[in-house]
């Protein structure tokens, strides 16, 4: 895969106005989009369609889940959207559903745990593992049911990846080029510490989007994905 379709950059911007600014300045340099809460919210479905149909690929980032026929019946939305990514909770009747629904080339990707959670937040919600436990049990859980890929973090991306193997897509957030500011995320790593890990994609947000060149920014990133090489 080009480097430069290993990037995904998270349109976390309050209007469409903000995103079709951020989308033009980008040009060709970007050609993956995450549409998350924020957007989506705010008409950001309709722009995802469009911004599929002018040859961007997209990523909804809305990490559904509920009883399997309506998770089903949003999957089916969403690819008629023409979105090539969607997230869906890594529990495995939310997994089975989007599993079975998708179509027109959509891929589903499970969100594990939420980097928010540390193991005292899990106890406190009735769960009884660890983080780690857990992100292994659902990892293994995705695997079996076929999901297309997982989200995670950098630091838990090569135990995973020892788990899913190599036909799954892993795609992680929380990417801080050498010397950006880390913002509120508490585990981050380098592009090149991301592949050497095992992603397949790299979620970036902040550190393109509050730059003073976005678009140097994100060449920055690519240039670092195709140093790095291949997937670790
Ligand atoms: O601005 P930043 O590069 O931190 O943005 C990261 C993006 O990835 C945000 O859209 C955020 O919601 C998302 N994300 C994350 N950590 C996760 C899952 C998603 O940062 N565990």
């Amino acid at each position: 895969m080009d480097s430069r379709e290993r990037l995904i950059v998270a349109l976390d911007v309050p209007s469409v106005e903000a995103a079709q600014a951020i989308v033009a300045r980008l040009g060709d340099t970007v050609s993956f989009y995450k549409i998350g809460y924020q957007l989506a919210f705010a008409d950001g479905l309709a722009y995802a369609g469009k911004l599929a149909e002018s040859g961007k690929r997209v990523f909804i980032d809305l990490k559904l889940h509920d009883i399997g026929n309506t998770v089903a019946a949003g999957v089916k939305s969403v690819a008629r959207l023409g979105a090539t990514f969607l997230t869906v909770h890594a529990y495995p009747q939310t997994m089975q559903a989007a599993v079975e629904a998708r179509e027109r080339g959509l891929r589903i990707l499970a969100v594990s745990v939420l980097t928010s959670s540390n193991d005292a937040d899990l106890a406190a919600a009735g769960y009884g593992a660890t983080v780690e436990e857990l992100v292994a049990r659902r990892a293994a859980q995705a695997r079996d049911i076929g999901v297309d890929g997982l989200v995670c973090s950098p630091e838990e991306a090569a135990n995973v990846r020892r788990i899913v193997g190599g036909r799954l897509t892993l795609v992680t957030p929380g990417i801080r080029p050498a010397g950006a500011s880390a913002g509120d995320q508490k585990r981050f790593a380098t592009p090149s510490a991301a592949v050497a890990a095992g992603a397949d994609y790299l979620v970036v947000g902040r550190p393109i989007l509050a730059a003073a060149d976005p678009k140097a920014a994100a060449e920055a990133i690519v240039a670092e994905i195709a140093a790095a090489g291949p997937r670790g």
